[in-house]
C-alpha cells in the first residue's frame, strides 16, 4: 500500500522542506498536480518545477497530467523526470499511442477517470496500463468531500484486475483521510493520494500515521 502526498496541498514557497518532511515520515511517491486551465479551471505546477523537485528527490514521481492536450505536454513531463505519468482518458482520443509514448521511455503509464465516467470505459487499455487512478472528486481542486461512488469502480477494477492477471496499480485520488481510506483499501485502492489531510493537518506526522494505519 502506497501513500502519494500530493503537493497541491503544500506550502509551495518552501517545497523541498515540505517534501522531506513527508519523506522522513516514509513517503517513497510524491503526486504531483498538473493542471492547465483548460480542463480544469485551476493552474498548477508546470514541467520546469517537476524538474526542479527531480534534483531534490528520488521519490517516485506521480504525475497526474489534469490537461486538455496530454500529446505535447507528455514529452516535456518525461524530460522533467517524471516516473509515473497518468493522463486523462475524457481528454484524449489516441489513448494507445500516448500509452506508447511514456511506456517506451521506460516510465509508468496511467490514466484517470473523472468521476462521471464509468470505469468500464477503460477495458480496451487494461492490459497496457501500469496505474488507472480514479477520481473521487471532481479534479481542479485540493479540500474537496469524497464521493462514495468512486468504490464501484475501484471494486470493478479490482475484479478486472484479478479475472484478467493484470498487474496495474489502483489509486484513488480526491477527499482520502483516515475515515475514507478505509473504504477504498477494502474495494481494491493500492494507492491513495492524500493532500489535504497531510499537509493541511496541524499534526502531519499524526495525520501520515492515522492514514497508514487504516491502510496497513
Ligand atoms: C484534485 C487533485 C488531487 C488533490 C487531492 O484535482 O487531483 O490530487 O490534490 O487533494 P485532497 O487530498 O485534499 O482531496
Ligand atoms: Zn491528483
Amino acid at each position: 500500500m502506497i501513500i502519494a502526498p500530493s503537493l497541491l496541498s503544500a506550502d509551495f514557497s518552501r517545497l523541498q522542506n515540505e517534501i522531506e518532511e513527508v519523506e522522513g515520515f516514509g513517503a517513497t511517491w510524491l503526486h504531483v498536480d498538473v493542471m492547465d486551465g483548460h480542463f480544469v479551471p485551476n493552474l498548477t505546477i508546470g514541467p520546469v518545477v517537476v524538474n526542479s523537485i527531480r534534483s531534490k528527490t528520488r521519490s517516485t514521481l506521480d504525475c497526474h497530467l489534469m490537461v486538455k492536450e496530454p500529446e505535447k505536454m507528455i514529452p516535456w513531463f518525461l524530460r522533467a523526470g517524471a516516473d509515473v505519468i497518468t493522463f486523462h482518458l475524457e481528454a484524449v482520443e489516441r489513448v494507445p499511442e500516448l500509452l506508447r509514448m511514456i511506456r517506451q521511455s521506460g516510465k509508468k503509464a496511467g490514466i484517470s477517470i473523472k468521476p462521471a465516467t464509468p470505469a468500464a470505459m477503460l477495458e480496451p487499455y487494461l492490459s497496457e496500463l501500469d496505474l488507472v487512478l480514479v477520481m473521487s472528486v471532481e479534479p481542479g481542486f485540493g479540500g474537496q468531500g469524497f464521493m462514495p461512488e468512486s468504490l464501484e469502480k475501484v471494486k470493478w477494477l479490482s475484479e478486472m484486475k484479478k479475472a484478467k492477471g493484470l498487474s496495474f496499480l489502483i489509486e484513488i485520488d480526491g477527499g482520502i483521510n483516515a475515515v475514507t481510506a478505509k473504504a477504498c483499501k477494502d474495494a481494491g485502492v493500492e494507492v491513495f493520494v492524500a493532500g489535504s489531510a497531510i499537509f493541511g493537518a496541524k499534526d502531519r506526522k499524526k495525520a501520515w500515521d492515522e492514514l497508514k494505519a487504516v491502510i496497513s
